[in-house]
């Protein structure tokens, strides 16, 4: 039977779940959503996580649980809190889930869980070298990896330019918001990756987030020396990343 573990992908808006084949890197059966519970507060979203496991995982047969959360993790502790409750920094969150899901939890970046998987199993399978994964979403995370080996928590999305927080002029959240046409957005894009360009001089971008769904509407757009590509797994990365990086580390 092949090894299964379960992901969970907790965001600013929702909250996804599935068992993973993670020798395959595919999700086994359905994936579960659910909404973010508001305010984000750290116990309403163990609450859920728990529930979402019960759900895919009754009888505990999944060898282990990958959770992957926006904001920086060292050694299970959250310590930063961008687009969710600020209740979250310094917290010992993998303890927290662990005691309310009742069953060890390993938990990582969501943008480096996203990255894992689209470099073992996606748009970065070949990719030696410096690949730089980008999430497009409500904030922009990101994933830094030389010769396939994460280098975690870049927090390149805060990068400040034009004196500001980035994320807050380029994610697809700002989109939205200022209600900015393909060519607008594309050129706050253009500025923030002629910028990691500059730093990183990188082999590859990969672009996920749900948006990366459209990306013939924004990339081709984009004029840089570094080759741009979406993200293969979609809305499945984080889920699938999670779930592989705990199967390895519990
Ligand atoms: C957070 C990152 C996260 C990214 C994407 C940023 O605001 O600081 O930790 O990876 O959003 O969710």
């Amino acid at each position: 039977m092949a090894k299964v573990s379960v992901g969970v992908d907790i965001g600013g808006t929702g909250i996804k779940a599935a068992l993973v084949d993670v020798k395959a890197g595919e999700l086994v059966g359905e994936r579960l959503r659910v909404e973010t519970p508001p305010g984000g507060r750290p116990e309403d979203i163990a609450e859920v996580v728990r529930n979402l496991i019960e759900t895919l995982d009754p009888k505990g047969v999944a060898k282990s649980v990958g959770i992957c959360f926006p904001a920086v993790v060292q050694h299970g502790v959250t310590l930063s809190a961008a687009n969710v409750s600020k209740e979250w920094i310094n917290l010992h969150a993998d303890k927290l889930f662990t005691t309310v899901v009742g069953r060890e939890v390993y938990l990582i970046n969501d943008a480096d869980a996203a990255g894992v998987a689209e470099m073992k199993f996606g748009a970065g399978r070949k990719e030696s070298g410096l690949a730089i994964l980008t999430t497009l979403g409500t904030g922009i995370g990101t994933a830094l990896f030389i010769n396939g080996e994460l280098v975690p928590n870049t927090e390149l999305g805060h990068l400040e330019i034009d004196g500001v927080d980035y994320e807050t002029k380029a994610a697809f959240s700002a989109k939205e918001r200022e209600n900015l046409d393909w060519d607008q957005w594309a050129e706050r894009l253009q500025r923030y990756y002629s910028k990691l360009e500059a730093l990183f001089t990188p082999d590859l971008f990969i672009v996920g987030g749900g948006v990366s769904k459209e990306h013939e509407f924004f990339l081709p757009l984009l004029k840089l020396k570094t080759p741009i590509v979406p993200a293969v797994l979609k809305n499945n990365a984080g889920i699938i990343g999670a779930a592989r990086v705990a199967s390895k580390n519990i």
